[in-house]
């Protein structure tokens, strides 16, 4: 008889801490911006969409107020609306707002009590509109609700400018997961942070009052609590660093001394001046941006910008393959 291998179970902190070893043994070292958002992390978020230097949110949410008649016209009637990584679906009450008889409204978010919270209390302002919570990691494959089918059509609405913080690749694979979850005859509705003066750009994730700092440093306080190492947040500061290559504003701790770490048993050397980057905020260009939706078979048919054009919410639709 052959003798069986024996399966040892890898615990889910051995996974977390083997991802954070991953990037940390990387040069120049990185982080999962997943590490931002704790219970005091999304707090901190929440801060920095009120900041003044942050005119994403407070822009976008313009965009929306104004247009959003215009964007459930073209939408239609009894349209399925599925949101990635819905949150509490703020923009998307103007959107609801404004929809002829949605046939449904999927919310779709790795965070359950949340997203219960959120659909419960949407539930309530639009008992017309039915209401499937789906919890789920939108960035891997997921099923869909089955009463999906009787929709005229399917319109996968993701807000925000968090297609930014995913590298290209990562952007094309969100980006061709919409295109297969909409089919040829659905639509894609993205908010994108466009390409400004960064200065502009500096100050929107270096403000003033140093709420980004502290949701910057809050990834190694997670990681802390998670994996019990003991990151000094003393030792490490914040800053947002401009990568014109890339188009993207790039989030960094830097070591302010030489430091050792140790990550489970792994010693992770800093030294002084050492970057580590916990995340990317890519920026487009309108043809930046076209170019990535083509490379998911996606074309862009109507972009609405406030005046000064730092923001855009655009209306993708399927390219069809003849
Ligand atoms: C969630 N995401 C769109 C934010 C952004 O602007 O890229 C995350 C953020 N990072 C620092 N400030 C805000």
């Amino acid at each position: 008889m052959t003798k069986r291998p024996t399966v040892i179970p890898v615990s889910r902190v051995d996974q977390l801490a083997a991802s954070v070893l991953d990037g940390l043994r990387r040069t120049p070292k990185e982080l999962s911006p997943v590490w931002f958002y704790d219970e005091y992390g999304s707090t901190l978020f929440d801060s920095i969409c009120e900041l003044p230097e942050y005119y994403l949110t407070r822009t976008e949410l313009g965009i929306m107020q104004e247009h959003a008649a215009e964007m459930a016209q073209i939408i239609g009637p009894q349209a399925a609306l599925i949101e990635f990584g819905s949150g509490t679906s703020l923009k998307t009450r103007l959107l609801l707002d404004h929809l002829v008889a949605p046939a449904a409204y999927v919310p779709v978010d790795i965070a359950r009590e949340h997203l219960i919270e959120a659909a419960n209390t949407l539930a309530r302002d639009y008992p017309a509109v039915r209401i499937f919570p789906v919890c789920a990691d939108f960035t891997a494959p997921f099923e869909l609700p089955k009463q999906l089918q009787d929709a005229q059509r399917r319109v996968v609405y993701f807000p925000g400018s968090t297609l930014g913080n995913f590298s290209r690749d990562q952007a094309r694979a969100v980006l061709q997961r919409m295109r297969e979850i909409v089919g040829d005859t659905g639509a894609v509705l993205i908010g994108i942070d466009l390409q400004k003066d960064p200065d502009v750009l500096r100050a929107a994730y270096n403000d003033s009052a140093g709420v980004t700092a502290q949701f910057n440093l809050n990834a190694l306080r997670h990681i802390n609590r998670e994996l019990g190492t003991k990151f000094d947040l003393t030792a490490f500061e914040h800053d947002a660093v401009w990568n014109e290559e890339q188009g993207r504003i790039e989030m960094h701790l830097i070591s302010k001394r030489d430091q050792v770490v140790d990550v489970s048993g792994t010693p992770i050397r800093f030294s002084r001046g050492e970057h580590l980057r916990t995340e990317y905020c890519h920026k487009y260009t309108q043809a930046g941006f076209e170019s990535l939706a083509a490379s998911a078979r996606l074309t862009s048919t109507r972009v609405w910008t406030d005046a000064e054009k730092k923001f855009s919410v655009q209306l993708l639709e399927p390219v069809r393959v003849q």
